[in-house]
């Protein structure tokens, strides 16, 4: 089944959007246009927000959110998505779109981007068109580096600006618990405090410690060359890192860019146990949220 998953319902279609965590990010270096290059592993995980699509035959767009704080116009990725997917393949259609917020913002889990992909899979869906994943793919490079690996069909290794999309093998679940602080970080302002120095770290020791299902090892390997640069910014993260290691998962590494992270359970009964522990943790903004998780299968 393709992340995010997509329901057709009679007269309307629902998309699952899930969010993501990084467990290996490494930046090669800045580009010409800016941007980084990276070199990530992805996995999608089962807290996800829901989009509900409904057509409209008047050819209108339009986009209704149960958080008041998001944009519902072209500031928000899932209106841009709709009307470029509009644009490009489907001209006079129009949708009602509705979308239901639990993955929490500036936390470096992909919620905006994981939208953009749902809205594109689901409004092809609900309006009939033939499945084109080249295309989506490229609409969904130009919505944001972090929106392609939604399109993928279950965990994978991104290169490039982010639009390089391997998908990876993987045994078993993943248990996570994902604690969110109060405070949040600028995917932009975190890169922009990005120094390039010491040599590369691979992913490979990632790569096959998920392939192979060895938990205690993807725990050990688990990186983010970004994470000095959310300490910077954040230095709470670096007492919260240490809280968390103290209750010893596998292993806590920042997702993304911040500001959650992520501890890597050795099983499901091991990872409600360390989400009973981490709802006590708080930084300066409040009580963190906690997240008990898994990956897909
Ligand atoms: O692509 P997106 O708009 O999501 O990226 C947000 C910001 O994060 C960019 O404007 C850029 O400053 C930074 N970024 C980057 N390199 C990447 C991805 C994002 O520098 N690969």
């Amino acid at each position: 089944m393709p992340v995010p998953s997509v329901v057709r319902l009679p007269g309307s279609v629902q998309v699952w959007s899930p969010a993501k965590v990084n467990l290996h990010l490494e930046v090669l270096g800045k580009r010409a246009d800016g941007y980084h290059d990276l070199a990530t592993l992805i996995v999608p995980i089962s807290l996800h927000d829901t989009l509900d699509l409904q057509d409209d035959p008047s050819g209108g767009i339009e986009l209704e959110c149960d958080e008041p704080s998001l944009s519902s116009g072209p500031g928000n990725l899932v209106f841009r998505a709709a009307m470029l997917l509009r644009d490009t393949r489907a001209p006079g259609r129009g949708a009602r779109i509705h979308l239901r917020k639990r993955i929490p913002f500036e936390a470096g889990m992909g919620g905006g981007s994981g939208n953009a992909a749902a809205t594109l899979l689901g409004l092809e869906a609900l309006w009939g068109l033939d499945p084109d994943p080249a295309a989506l793919m490229g609409m969904a490079a130009s919505l944001g580096s972090d929106v392609p690996c939604f399109l993928a069909d279950g965990p994978s290794w991104c290169e490039g600006r982010g639009e390089r999309v391997l998908p990876v093998p993987m045994s078993g679940r993943l248990h996570m618990v994902v604690v969110k602080p109060g405070e949040g970080l600028s995917t932009r302002d975190i890169f922009s405090r990005f120094r390039p120095g010491s040599d590369p770290v691979s992913g490979k020791e990632a790569l096959g410690a998920l392939a192979a299902g060895d938990v205690r090892r993807l725990g050990k390997a688990m990186f983010n060359r970004l994470e000095a640069a959310g300490v910077e910014a954040l230095g709470v993260l670096a007492t919260l890192r240490a809280r968390m290691a103290e209750a010893e998962p596998a292993g806590v590494v920042m997702t993304g860019s911040g500001s959650a992270m992520v501890a890597l359970a050795e099983g499901a009964a091991h990872a409600a146990e360390l989400g009973r522990i981490y709802r006590g943790l708080s930084t300066p903004a409040g009580p963190v949220r906690v997240f008990v998780v898994s990956s897909p299968a």
